[in-house]
C-alpha cells in the first residue's frame, strides 16, 4: 500500500514514516523539504496546471491512504487557522481529484474543549475533514512526553515559568504506530483517541525532568487566566471517553533519555 505523509519530516512524521516502511508499506513524504508546501491554496494548484500542483498530484499518484501530521509552532489563532485550514483545503483538494480512499489527521485531545489560540486552527482542521468527501479518520493523541521539553524553553533562566495543566503524555512512537494502523484500516468518519498511561501534573513533570538532569532552575508554576487556562487546570486536555492507553510511561522515556 502507498501512503503519504504530510509532515512526514517532523518530529511525529518521521516515526510514521519508520512504521509504514516497517510494515511493509510505501510512503510518500510530502513538506517543504520534500519540494511541496501544502499552505499554497488549492484553487491556485487548479489554475496553475504545473509547479506545485503537479508535483503534489504526482507524489498522491496510486496512494491509498494519507496521513496528515504536519504542523505549525505558533500560540496565535490566526497563524494557525490560516495554516491548518490552508493545508487541510490542499490536501483534500487533491485527495478528492484522486481518489484517496482515505485522509486520517493527528489532532489534540481537548482541543475541542479549549478555546485557546493554537486549537482553533485544529478545530479548523478537524471541521473541514467532517465536511469533506473524502473518507476520514481523525486521531487525537494527548501531549507527548516531550511536549515537557518545549515548556520548559519557553522560558530562560534560572527560574522556569510552566503552566498549571493536568496532562496524560504518551510516546510519540506509539501515537505514530497507531497512526499507521489507523490509516491501513477502512476509513471510520470518527474520532479517535490515543492517551498515555497515566494522568501528570504538567508542573512535576517539569521538576522531574530538570532533577534527571541535575538542573539547579526552579519551577514556578503559571495559572494561565481566563476559561482555557481553568480548563487546562482542571483536566480538560485528558478523554473523557474511551481511547488506546499508550504502553511507555513518562518515568521510563525519561531514563531512556537521561
Ligand atoms: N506536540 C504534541 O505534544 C502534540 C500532541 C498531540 C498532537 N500533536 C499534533 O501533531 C502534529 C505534528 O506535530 P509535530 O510536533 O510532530 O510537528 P513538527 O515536528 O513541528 O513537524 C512539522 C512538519 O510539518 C511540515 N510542514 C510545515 N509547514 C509545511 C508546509 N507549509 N507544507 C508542507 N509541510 C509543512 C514540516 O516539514 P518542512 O519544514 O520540511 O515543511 C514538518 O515535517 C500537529 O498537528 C500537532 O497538533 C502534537
Amino acid at each position: 500500500m502507498r501512503i503519504a505523509v504530510a509532515g512526514g519530516t517532523g518530529t511525529t512524521g518521521r516515526r510514521v514514516v519508520d512504521h509504514v516502511r516497517a510494515a511493509g508499506h510505501e510512503a510518500v513524504v510530502l513538506s517543504r523539504s520534500a519540494g511541496i508546501d501544502l499552505t499554497v491554496p488549492s484553487a491556485v494548484i487548479d489554475d496553475a496546471l504545473g509547479g506545485v500542483a503537479t508535483v503534489l498530484d504526482d507524489a498522491l499518484g496510486g496512494v491509498a491512504a494519507v496521513i496528515d501530521a504536519s504542523n505549525v509552532t505558533t500560540l496565535s489563532r490566526s497563524t494557525s487557522e490560516r495554516f491548518f485550514g490552508a493545508v487541510t483545503r490542499t490536501l483534500l483538494g487533491a485527495e478528492a481529484r484522486l481518489g484517496v480512499g482515505h485522509h486520517v489527521a493527528l489532532s489534540i485531545v481537548g482541543s475541542d474543549r479549549v478555546d485557546s489560540g493554537y486549537y482553533a486552527g485544529k478545530r479548523l482542521q478537524e471541521k473541514l475533514i467532517r465536511e469533506s468527501d473524502v473518507p476520514w479518520t481523525v486521531v487525537r493523541a494527548t501531549q507527548f512526553h516531550e511536549f515537557t521539553d518545549q515548556t520548559l524553553t519557553m522560558t530562560r533562566g534560572p527560574i522556569a515559568v510552566v503552566p498549571v495543566m493536568r496532562s496524560r503524555p504518551v510516546a510519540v512512537d506509539e501515537v505514530a504506530a497507531f497512526l499507521v494502523e489507523v490509516a491501513t484500516a477502512a476509513p471510520r468518519r470518527a474520532v479517535v483517541e490515543i492517551a498515555g498511561p497515566a494522568p501528570e501534573s504538567q508542573v512535576e513533570l517539569a521538576r522531574r525532568v530538570l532533577r534527571a538532569r541535575g538542573s539547579r532552575r526552579l519551577v514556578l508554576p503559571l495559572r494561565v487566566p481566563g476559561a482555557a487556562g481553568r480548563g487546562m487546570a482542571s483536566g480538560a486536555l485528558l478523554p473523557t471517553g474511551e481511547f488506546r492507553r499508550g504502553e511507555q510511561d513518562f518515568a521510563s522515556w525519561l531514563a531512556d533519555r537521561s
